[in-house]
């Protein structure tokens, strides 16, 4: 399967996506997870990206839609790929149908996550990454580790994204209505869009999102 998550900044796609990738045997790419194990490699890329990232704004399509689709070429994403963060806007989205092409695949579906605003910055103020791997995602009230600051997967340190303050949340939240969500339209005319609630406990949700995309495939 191919599916492309997308969702505000906060929704749960990281969350989502990790489970979902681990239930359908495929892998979870993340291109803010890319983007920020560059950044830890202190690699060319990761700088580059850095700055924007910082200001909540988006990395240039030219740095991320060559890493998206270095990503795809892996040999374990052959059979398929979760998308998550990518494509962000009308060019990346319009790059990513050419590279299906090109490659003779096409998506099976866009799983489109709701979720007010409010809880949003709810769910990002409170939000704990591993620093081992991005896919461990926690939260100190809805999803708290079982050892503070540790990480439940892989004992990783846990710690907080530095553009997950009240003020770049509020820029990503405005990208996101700008520049992420005219892809919706944009994957409705190919009949692609699964629209579920966000809303409710992780587990809920993911089994929301297992059968709208039944539905859809
Ligand atoms: P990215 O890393 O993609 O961030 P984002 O889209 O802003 O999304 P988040 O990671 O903030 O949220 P999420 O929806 O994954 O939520 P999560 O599961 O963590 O991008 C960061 C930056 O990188 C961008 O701003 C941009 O600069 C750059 N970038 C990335 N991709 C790009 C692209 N394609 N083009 C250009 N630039 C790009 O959940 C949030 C919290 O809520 C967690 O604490 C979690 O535990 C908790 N939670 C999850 N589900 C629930 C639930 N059901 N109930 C209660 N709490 C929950
Ligand atoms: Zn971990």
């Amino acid at each position: 399967m191919r599916i492309v998550l997308v969702g505000p900044p906060g929704a749960g796609k990281g969350t989502q996506a990790h489970l979902l990738a681990k239930t359908l045997s495929i892998p979870h790419i993340s291109t803010g997870d890319l983007f920020r194990a560059n950044i830890g490699q202190g690699t060319p890329l990761g700088l580059e990206a850095k700055s924007y990232m910082d200001a909540g704004r988006l990395v240039p399509d030219e740095v991320t839609i060559g890493m998206a689709k270095d990503r795809m070429l892996q040999p374990d994403a052959a059979n398929g790929f979760l998308l998550d963060g990518f494509p962000r806007n009308l060019g990346q989205a319009k790059a990513l149908d050419e590279f299906l092409a090109e490659q003779g695949i096409k998506l099976d579906g866009v799983l489109d996550l709701e979720v007010p605003e409010d809880e949003v910055v709810r769910r990002i103020a409170g939000r704990r990454l591993c620093r081992n791997d991005g896919g461990h995602v926690f939260h100190v009230d809805y999803n708290p580790p079982k050892v503070e600051g540790v990480c439940d997967e892989c004992g990783g340190e846990l710690y907080q994204r530095s553009d997950d303050t009240e003020d770049k949340v509020r820029t990503r939240l405005e990208v996101y209505h700008t520049e992420t969500e005219p892809i919706i339209d944009y994957y409705v005319q190919q009949d692609l869009v699964a629209t579920i609630s966000a809303l409710g406990k992780v587990d809920e949700v993911t089994q929301r999102a297992i059968e709208a995309l039944k539905q859809n495939g």
